[in-house]
This record gives C-alpha cells, structure tokens and sequence, in this order.
C-alpha cells in the first residue's frame, strides 16, 4: 500500500512510532525515524532493519520543538530521496513534572508541557507543510487520543497512582482543531492532514486498571501497540486519497 513512498515519523523510537515505522515497511516504503533520543533511534533501527533484512530505514535526530533541527531533516531526507511523502507526528515530548493530578499541576508545568508538545507539533506541520507545498503534494498524520475527542473517564483510574493529565487533554483536543486548521489552510495545495486517536495502549498498567478500562470497551480493552498501524498506512495511502481533515479513532469503543 506505500510502496516507495517516504515516510518521516517523529518520535519514531517510541512505542508506537517503532510499530508505525514497521508498518511501513512492511507496506514497501522507506521510514525515516526522527527522535530526539539518539540511543533508542539507532537501535529502533537496527532492529527492524534486521527483522525485515533490508535498508529501508534510516534514523535522523530530531527535536520537534526546534527549527533548526527540523530543518536539517528535512534537507537530509530530500537530499536522499529528493522527496518527502507522509509526514507522522508521533512524538510526546513531556517536562519531568508531566502527569500530576489537576490541583498538583504548576502554570509554568503547563505552559511548558503544552509549548513543547502541541507548539512542537505545530512547528513540525509547518516546516513539512512549508516543503509540501513546494513538492506539489504532501501528507501529514498527527496523533492525538481519545482523550483529545471525550473527557477522561476518571473513574477507571480509582485505587492507582495514575490519572490523565490535564495538560494532555489540552495538547491533544488542540492538535484536532490544528489538524482541520491545516487542512482547510491548505486547500488547493495537495496537502492531506488527518489525525489518527488510539485508546490507551498496553504497557504494564496495574491488572485493575487494565480490567476497569475493559469494562468502559467493547472487546479487547486496552489495545496492543500493533493495533493502531493498519488505521496508519490506510491514512498514508492512496485508498484515502479524500479522506482530509478527519480524525480516525482506534480505541475498541472506548469513546462512545
Ligand atoms: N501509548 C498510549 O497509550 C497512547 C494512547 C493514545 C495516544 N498516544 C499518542 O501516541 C504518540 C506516541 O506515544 P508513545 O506511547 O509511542 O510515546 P513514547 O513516550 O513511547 O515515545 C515518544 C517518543 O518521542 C520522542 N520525543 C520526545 N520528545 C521529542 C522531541 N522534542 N522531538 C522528537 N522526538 C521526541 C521520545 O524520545 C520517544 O521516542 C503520542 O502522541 C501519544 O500522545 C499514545
């Protein structure tokens, strides 16, 4: 479904963004995995390449929250290639005081945490869309959540130490509307933008958690990080070729 087509994913040495750049591959492009931490990035890399055995991936640092740094990605991506197809927006950049409950939460934490995630997915749509619209076409992806689409169901994290941000419903409620900004700013440009929302992925979250949540589902529960790489690639492809300016949710029925 991508066959040849390049993909730069940003925190692409995450949980998801590591299945989002298999995915990829597995569907014949090339994945380009821009984070910021170099030590994952590089062995995010080694080990698909030598799962899939082949050279199709590449690993570029990257901070999404400097126009520097995104420039030289984009100028290392097309001098390679000389050229850009999908752009996804995977990274979750997040200060150390990311997660407190709502009364807990400084000013400065929150205008921190929001400036460097939803400021820094705004700056990388930019700096891609700026080239985009010099190649003739694009395609952008962002994640954002369900918790950017309905407001937290608290009560599933009752008995733990867990709660969701407040910041992240900001950040992710915001990148929506930044989503169909784009995509409307852009008409007559041959830029898609879409926003991909998974529910909560599984990462070791206490059993309690894990069966409250599956009570608030319809099936599955909480969902495995390869449950969220098929909505991708249809996105990155041409089968969505009118699909602009929407949000796909993958979340089991969490939302409704
Ligand atoms: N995991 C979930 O349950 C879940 C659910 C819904 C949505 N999401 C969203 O999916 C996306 C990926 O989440 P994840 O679970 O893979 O997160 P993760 O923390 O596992 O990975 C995020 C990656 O972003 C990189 N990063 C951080 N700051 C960066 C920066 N300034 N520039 C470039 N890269 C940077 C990190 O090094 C890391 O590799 C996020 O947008 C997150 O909000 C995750």
């Amino acid at each position: 479904m991508l066959k040849d087509k390049v993909i730069v994913i940003t925190g692409g040495a995450g949980r998801l963004g590591i299945e989002f750049a298999s995915a990829v591959i597995e569907n014949g492009g090339y994945a380009v995995i821009a984070d910021v931490n170099d030590e994952v990035g590089n062995a995010a890399v080694s080990s698909i390449a030598e799962k899939y055995n082949i050279d199709r991936i590449f690993f570029v640092n990257l901070d999404i929250s400097s126009v520097e740094s995104l420039e030289k990605l984009i100028d290392s991506v097309d001098s390679k290639f000389k050229r850009i197809d999908g752009l996804v927006n995977s990274a979750y950049p997040r200060n150390k005081n990311y997660g407190r409950h709502f009364f807990d939460v400084e000013y400065s934490d929150f205008c921190e945490n929001v400036s460097m995630n939803l400021g820094g997915y705004f700056l990388a749509c930019q700096k891609f869309s700026q080239y985009f619209k010099k190649q003739g076409y694009g395609n952008i992806v962002n994640i954002s959540s369900i918790y950017g689409v309905i407001a937290p169901k608290f009560e599933i994290y009752d008995n733990t130490p867990m709660t969701m941000p407040v910041e992240y419903a900001a950040i992710k409620s915001g990148l929506l509307m930044l989503t169909q900004y784009m995509a409307k700013y852009f008409r007559g440009m041959n830029i898609r933008v879409n926003a991909l929302s998974p529910g909560g992925i599984q990462d070791g979250q206490p059993e309690s958690f894990l069966s409250a949540y599956k009570n608030v589902c319809l099936n599955k529960g909480m969902l495995d990080k390869t449950d969220i790489s098929g909505a991708l690639v249809f996105l990155l492809s041409e089968m969505s070729q009118y699909i602009n300016g929407q949000n796909i949710i993958v979340d089991d029925g969490f939302s409704i």
